[in-house]
């Protein structure tokens, strides 16, 4: 992913032709579109329903549908503090408005200097060693408040 990368419509456009006369095209060019930009910009999205003549809202029907596309500016690093059910009897939740107050930012949303992204985690499949948090997609078990704040830390220094 290439955080925050200036929209370049006439580079998209090249990208969108090569792909627009292949059976489904949408979909490889969403995967093009978050490879290239870390989501699916509105401008991106406006060329594709431009140039596949199909309307925006089907667009941002599957971008929205498909957890692997974003429709908003995503951080370089993904943060998800998991709120299953067990995670949440162990505390997830704490962590969760920890992680909240010490960002600045609500879960889903982005911190201003596009550092970090709160997503939403529902169980993982690891409740005996919750509760549990993901960092770009790598878990992380038996989360206190200190050990979040560490991992904090340590990717802000990166
Ligand atoms: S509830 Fe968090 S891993 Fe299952």
């Amino acid at each position: 992913m290439n955080h925050l990368k200036e929209i370049d419509l006439k580079q998209f456009g090249i990208i969108i032709d090569r792909f627009k006369d292949i059976k489904g095209p949408l979909i490889p060019i969403l995967h093009e579109a978050e490879n290239l930009y870390g989501y699916i910009p509105i401008e991106i999205q406006n060329l594709i329903s431009q140039k596949l003549k199909i309307s925006n809202a089907e667009i941002n029907g599957v971008a929205s549908f498909y957890t692997m596309f974003h429709t908003e500016p995503t951080g370089k690093y993904q943060i998800g503090i998991c709120t299953g059910t067990t995670c949440h009897l162990n505390g997830s939740s704490k962590l969760l408005k920890h992680l909240e107050q010490s960002l600045d930012i609500k879960e889903g949303e982005t911190t201003s200097d596009g550092q970090f992204t709160i997503i939403p985690v529902k169980c993982i499949g690891n409740c005996d060693v919750g509760p549990n948090i993901t960092v770009d997609g790598r878990v992380h078990n038996n989360m206190n408040i200190k050990k979040l704040d560490k991992i904090i830390e340590d990717l802000s220094k990166r």
